[in-house]
């Protein structure tokens, strides 16, 4: 049995932070020529206080539902993957999803894997599917601008809020449909991007001061590196499996995390740049968001026609990576 994605929905914050802005805030130490140069980052959307990674989660997911044509007590299940759920432990961020959808036909579960976490929701909510679902909402939702150290220049200047969201279906036709996925981890580098206080491993003691280890930790230069030879990987191995060529993909839609690594990637693959959709520049890294985002932009730009072949690219904490292949 085949799976489509029978549509796509989206939702940023309103309040669109440029880099210069960014620095003025929260009085950080950098500029715009040094964001703009080393990451491709121009703005990012963060989130006000009252907004939670389910409320933008929740936006997201009824423009989706809506745009399918159906209601939300058709969905059989909420997958939710996200690294900044309201809640560290429990409740599950997909069972309070659940509740303001009124998806009272629905299972929920949280899906934590870091900015692959769409990637790997798109292949389990096509399992769903195949096992007797019809219909699975896939959500990639983040608040991150609540996890970071705003002193800690190498990552507070990188990261947004947002959500992108799928309604998957059994395909009515063999033009659309998830074809492959490719899933892998590589958790030999576990501790490169990481909060390390608040889990089982350091839990919080109560009295305790709040410090950098209670924040987002990366080590840039280490995660640059396994980005560059996943995208690499992931987009050789799944046009090899396929027999594809450059000309047979439309696009190839990756995790926005640094316009650099898709470049490095490109170069290697011998692809051209273009070949690649990058939103980054407007929406800085939303982790598990950034590939449904952007597969809303460009359908919504008409970027995409029944049938084109695509191909999104996830990758970063775990550290994990992934791709898919998909026929619009
Ligand atoms: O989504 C999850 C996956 N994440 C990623 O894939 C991100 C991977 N890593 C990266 O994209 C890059 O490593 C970064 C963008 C994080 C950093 O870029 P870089 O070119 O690797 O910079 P660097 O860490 O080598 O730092 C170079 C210099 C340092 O100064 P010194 O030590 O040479 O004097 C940093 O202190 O740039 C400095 N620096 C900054 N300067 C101004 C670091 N951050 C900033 C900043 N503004 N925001």
């Amino acid at each position: 049995m085949a799976v489509e994605i029978l549509s796509v929905g989206a939702y940023t914050p309103k309040n669109r932070v440029t880099n210069d802005a960014l620095a003025d805030i929260y009085k950080v130490d950098t500029s715009d020529e040094w964001i703009m140069s080393h990451t491709g980052i121009g703005s990012r959307y963060i989130a006000s206080e009252k907004e939670t990674c389910t409320s933008i989660a929740f936006e997201a997911s009824k423009i989706a539902i809506e745009k399918a044509g159906i209601k939300a007590n058709d969905l059989d299940c909420v997958i939710f993957a996200s690294s900044t759920p309201d809640y560290k432990t429990f409740p599950a961020s997909s069972s309070i999803l659940q509740e303001l959808l009124g998806a009272e036909n629905a299972g929920a579960f949280d899906l934590n894997q870091g900015c692959t976490g769409f990637i790997y929701g798109l292949e389990v909510g096509r399992s769903l599917i195949v096992g007797g679902m019809k219909k699975v909402l896939v959500v990639g939702a983040e608040k991150l601008t609540s996890h970071l150290n705003w002193e800690d220049r190498n990552t507070c200047v990188l990261f947004g809020d947002g959500a992108g969201a799928v309604i998957l279906t059994e395909s009515v036709s063999d033009d659309s449909k998830i074809i492959d996925s490719f899933l892998r981890s590589e958790g030999s580098g576990a501790e490169c991007l990481k909060v390390h206080k608040g889990g089982s491993k350091y839990p919080l003691i109560a009295g305790q001061v709040v410090d950098d280890h209670s924040f987002i930790y990366m080590d840039g230069r280490n995660v640059y590196n396994f980005a560059v030879r996943a995208v690499a990987d992931v987009v050789r191995i799944l046009m090899e499996k396929h027999n594809l060529s450059e000309d047979d993909l439309k696009y190839i839609v990756p995790h926005q995390a640094n316009k650099r690594i898709i470049q490095a990637a490109a170069k290697r693959l011998g692809l051209n740049f273009n070949k690649f959709f990058l939103n980054i520049e407007e929406f800085a890294n939303t982790s598990a968001a950034t590939v449904p985002i952007a597969l809303n932009e460009m359908d919504e730009k008409g970027l995409l026609v029944k049938g084109d072949l695509i191909l999104t690219v996830g990758f970063g904490a775990g550290l994990a990576y992934g791709g898919n292949l998909l026929r619009w």
